[in-house]
């Protein structure tokens, strides 16, 4: 065993994932010992909320006082688990100018403000991990990273929010409506502080920012991104999409198209034989194309304390076992592309809405979608009279025509409700 080394982090925020790193870092500490020769502990918890000082870790490691972190020299490495872009990018920031390396979950940080940090740590030669930014407990950065380097990526999908996919698994097992199982999501520790972030597909689209700008070596921030969540995705979709065949998924999509980059997180529809159909409950997985792989996917537990404390602690000891100015280091984003605008990706669709059971209904709606070059690739009718609705699934179509379509079909006297539409994979 090699001779013992001291490794002494400041551990920001101590909600969720900072208490069950503070746990992985005390239970695994023998092992990681024995392994590595190095003796890793935690020596501060800035935290405002003290009410668990003393009962989940000792009352003296506890500050509100970012600053004894900084003042305190043995500290090598400072893990930041507040989440946010205000303070936690001060904090960083103050962390990288401090000397010290940073590990980080906050997705949001990274993906609204991480060219600035990323760039600060190039300079100053320290070092940004973020594993636990993206898919929990999967090491998908680092098989990004380092696995794919010669894959030439081109295509990455990612069921990247456990909460909705416990969400959106419940719903299509029947086990639960939409509120309940929110909140039992919850309970569980996998959503956010504010559950909008991902019920509404941001913290997804943070997720896959980061993602494409691995896959892609370009800087892709949030803004780049345009997503959906799935409040409008309703027990009936998810029931219907079934007897289709198809499961409903909340999809990040990242695809490098002409050499342009477009990336999406929308529902769709899943056909019931893909691999990312079989993705349940809070896992998460990343399914990635390149033109040298094929196919690759990860999976595994995407959200909640210890998982994602797993990649937290995992950064920790790479940053431990790396120099700090080797190549996988901070940005490779080194590419400038420009961005494929969502009204020209080609994407089937699912689309349901009640109309008058009647006969030339369908010819009017069908002329239309001919008129816009959709073409229906099945169509069903549940129900009779008042209550007949239309199902319809197509072949891939550009999306402004099948969106201009829609808005037709939608202002026709013999359609009685708004058309609801998913995409499919
Ligand atoms: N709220 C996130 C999720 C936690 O549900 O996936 C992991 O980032």
């Amino acid at each position: 065993m090699a001779e013992a080394n001291a490794v002494r982090v400041g551990l920001l925020g101590f909600g969720t994932i900072g208490s069950n790193v503070y746990r992985v870092i005390e239970q695994e500490h023998d092992a990681i010992l024995d392994l590595t020769g190095i003796d890793l502990r935690v020596a501060h918890i800035v935290e405002k909320d003290f009410s668990r000082a003393g009962v989940d870790a000792p009352a003296e490691l506890f500050t509100d006082d970012f600053k004894r972190v900084l003042d305190d020299p043995a500290v090598s490495i400072v893990v930041e688990l507040i989440g946010g872009t205000d303070w936690a990018f001060t904090f960083v920031e103050a962390a990288l100018r401090g000397g010290r390396d940073v590990v980080t979950a906050n997705k949001q940080l990274l993906a609204n403000r991480g060219a600035g940090l990323f760039e600060l740590a190039a300079q100053l030669g320290r070092q940004i991990r973020f594993e636990a930014s993206v898919g929990g407990a999967i090491p998908v950065i680092k098989v990004m990273r380092e696995g794919m380097i010669a894959a030439d990526l081109h295509t990455v999908y990612g069921i990247v929010n456990g909460t909705t996919n416990y969400i959106l698994t419940a719903l299509y097992r029947g086990e639960g409506d939409y509120a309940e199982t929110l909140k039992k999501a919850q309970e569980l520790g996998y959503a956010e502080a504010d559950p909008t972030a991902d019920v509404g597909g941001g913290d997804a689209a943070a997720k896959m920012a980061i993602l494409a700008s691995i896959a892609f070596r370009t800087r892709v921030t949030m803004a780049d991104v345009t997503y959906e969540g799935i409040q409008d995705v309703t027990l009936d979709d998810v029931q219907y999409a079934k007897d289709f065949g198809f499961v409903v998924k909340l999809i990040g999509a990242a695809r490098l198209v002409d050499g342009r980059v477009n990336v999406r997180v929308h529902p769709a529809l899943v056909p019931e034989g893909h691999l990312l159909a079989s993705i349940n409950g809070s896992y998460n997985a990343v399914y990635l194309r390149g033109h040298t792989i094929d196919e690759i996917m990860l999976t595994g537990p995407g959200a909640g304390g210890p998982p994602t404390a797993t990649a937290v602690v995992s950064d920790i000891m790479n940053i431990v076992g790396t120099d700090s100015a080797g190549f996988l280091q901070n940005c490779s984003c080194r590419r400038d592309l420009d961005r494929f605008p969502d009204g020209e990706m080609r994407s089937a669709f699912f689309t349901r809405f009640k109309v008058e059971d009647r006969a030339g209904v369908l010819a009017q709606i069908a002329s239309i979608f001919g008129d816009h070059d959709v073409s229906i690739e099945s169509m069903i009718q549940k129900g009779q009279g008042d209550e007949a609705e239309l199902m319809v699934i197509t072949h891939p179509t550009v999306e402004r025509g099948f969106f201009a379509a829609i808005e037709k079909v939608a202002a026709l006297s013999c359609v009685k409700s708004r058309p609801a539409t998913i995409r499919v994979l």
